[in-house]
């Protein structure tokens, strides 16, 4: 099975959020499951900055996009043990730039680079030369690619028989753009209607991407659910629900080499199940000495790595500090970027109570993993979360995940009833309202446990023995793969 994965990012090459954690690690997982895979992704200077192998493929050719073209160098990276081959898509007008999506607003070019990166991943794919069996489109910025794949390059011999199948990592970005953004596209007008491309008068990406695409995946069984009815649908329930039977959730997998405690190298002290206590301490004065305090004290710690903005519940977040800082009960630490409200807000928490609430703004890869590491309980209070990465890397460091039971978040943490701790897979703690009284409810009843030396002991094993592995999504994609080209 030949498999070309399209992403806007991946680690190690650059990250924004989850979309590069499983982009960087399925094609590997694929790749041992025995599929040929390779992986497409722009060429950032964040990605050339790195000091990663990565050179030129030799490969040179101009991409249309409007009435011009624009011209695409292909790169290749190499990495010892690696067995999915990784193509970058260079063009430094489009790429070499500071972020991947732009300040503190979107470039007003992201029309154009991701329309350019779509078509040149189908153009690398000619020239790779085929027959390819599947084009695995990540988000709205792959979402032209099972378009062009049906309208523009059905009887080119590397695609003919190309199935695609576009995952949906998160609807709240759908990649809309202004009408005449389909000039660019290179596709016929008569494509932009409600029925294809527009959405609400605008171009959609991601909407294109779920018309055209032969299979229709994403990272959760709950939010593929969720997604077929207002709001999680944000306005694309109805053809979601239509597309119903094309439609499926598989929880992403993470790559536990890279986040794996017994041999982190962001860890002061990596740790196992049998040391879990020695290696959170250590990692708690790593973090104290790094954060300026003369030494970690002995409450629980509280923590939240994650993009701040609204999606993650950052208004609970704040309300929970607000009632429990004062108390003494718990220290908090947060990790994140994101909008200048909740950048503002969280400061203002930080400043009053210091000592209590640690925040950290920016976005940094290495003090995520000593975060996890350092933390007994993680939040993640998400108003929506397609699946979420946070909770599964926390379970992996014995911290305690305290949820909102929505998406992903139900799939994979299992609440700490009387029943699920006697049965012995509680992993967590789960709340179901959107309110700040829910959030504060759960985090009590984890505080409460974490008083209980035995009850915490069982969680924290509980919560690292769970495999959150790619070894079962990597083989549901693999079927699912295997479906598609079937059925069509
Ligand atoms: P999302 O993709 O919605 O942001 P996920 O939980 O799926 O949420 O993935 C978030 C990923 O981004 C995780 O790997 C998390 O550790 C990482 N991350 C988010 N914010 C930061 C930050 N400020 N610094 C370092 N890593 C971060
Ligand atoms: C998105 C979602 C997150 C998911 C990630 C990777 O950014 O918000 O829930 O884990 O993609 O699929």
């Amino acid at each position: 099975m030949r498999v070309l994965e399209i992403a806007s990012e991946a680690v190690p090459f650059a990250k924004t959020g989850g979309l590069a954690d499983v982009a960087g690690s399925l094609p590997e997982a694929l790749a041992g499951l025995g599929c040929d895979v390779s992986l497409v992704v722009p060429a950032y200077a964040e990605a050339l900055s790195k000091g990663l192998p990565i050179e030129p493929a030799g490969i040179e050719f101009d991409v249309p996009v409007g009435t011009g073209s624009r011209r695409a160098r292909i790169l290749r990276c190499r990495r010892e043990g690696r067995r999915a081959d990784v193509y970058l898509v260079a063009n430094d007008d489009l790429f070499d730039r500071p972020s991947l999506y732009g300040g503190a607003s979107d470039y007003p070019d992201n029309a154009e680079r991701f329309i350019f990166f779509s078509r040149a991943a189908l153009e690398l794919a000619c020239r790779l030369g085929g027959p390819w069996d599947i084009l695995h489109c990540h988000d709205w910025q792959a979402g032209l690619v099972p378009a062009y794949r049906r309208l523009l390059y059905g009887s080119h011999p590397a695609l003919a028989d190309a199935r695609t199948v576009m995952t949906i990592h998160n609807m709240a970005y759908q990649g809309l753009f202004w009408h005449w953004d389909m000039l660019l596209t290179g596709i016929d007008w008569s494509h932009f209607t409600w029925r294809e491309m527009e959405f609400h008068g605008q171009l959609s990406l991601l909407k294109t991407g779920l018309v055209f695409a032969d299979s229709i995946t994403t990272v959760s069984p709950t939010y593929a659910r969720e997604i077929q009815e207002a709001p999680g649908g944000c306005g694309l329930e109805g053809l979601l629900a239509s597309r119903r039977g094309s439609l499926t959730g598989i929880v992403n997998g993470i790559d536990t080499n890279l986040w794996n405690p017994a041999t982190d190298p962001h860890l002061p002290r990596p740790f196992g199940e049998a040391d879990v206590g020695a290696g959170k301490y250590a990692a708690r004065a790593a973090l104290a000495a790094r954060l300026g305090h003369a030494a970690p004290d002995s409450r629980p710690l509280v923590a939240f790595v994650g993009r701040l903005v609204e999606q993650k519940g950052i208004a609970l977040i704040l309300a929970a500090i607000g009632k429990l800082a004062g108390t003494g009960r718990a220290h908090f630490m947060i990790l994140g970027s994101g909008g200048h409200e909740e950048e503002d807000a969280l400061r203002q928490a930080a400043a009053a109570f210091p000592g209590t609430v640690d925040l950290v703004i920016g976005f940094d890869e290495g003090l995520a993993h000593l975060v996890q590491a350092a933390a007994d309980i993680t939040l993640v209070p998400s108003r929506f979360e397609p699946c979420g990465l946070t909770q599964l890397y926390a379970q992996r460091y014995g911290s305690i995940p305290v949820v909102r039971a929505t998406g992903g978040l139900v799939d994979t943490v299992v609440d700490a009833t009387p029943e699920a701790i006697r049965a012995g897979s509680a992993t967590g703690f789960v709340f179901r309202g959107f309110d700040a009284a829910g959030l504060e409810h759960a985090l009590g009843r984890a505080l409460t446990a974490h008083d209980d030396e035995s009850l915490w002991n069982m969680l924290a094993g509980n919560a690292m023995r769970q495999d959150w592995s790619w070894e079962a999504s990597g083989r549901e994609y693999v079927r699912l793969f295997e479906r598609t080209r079937a059925a069509t």
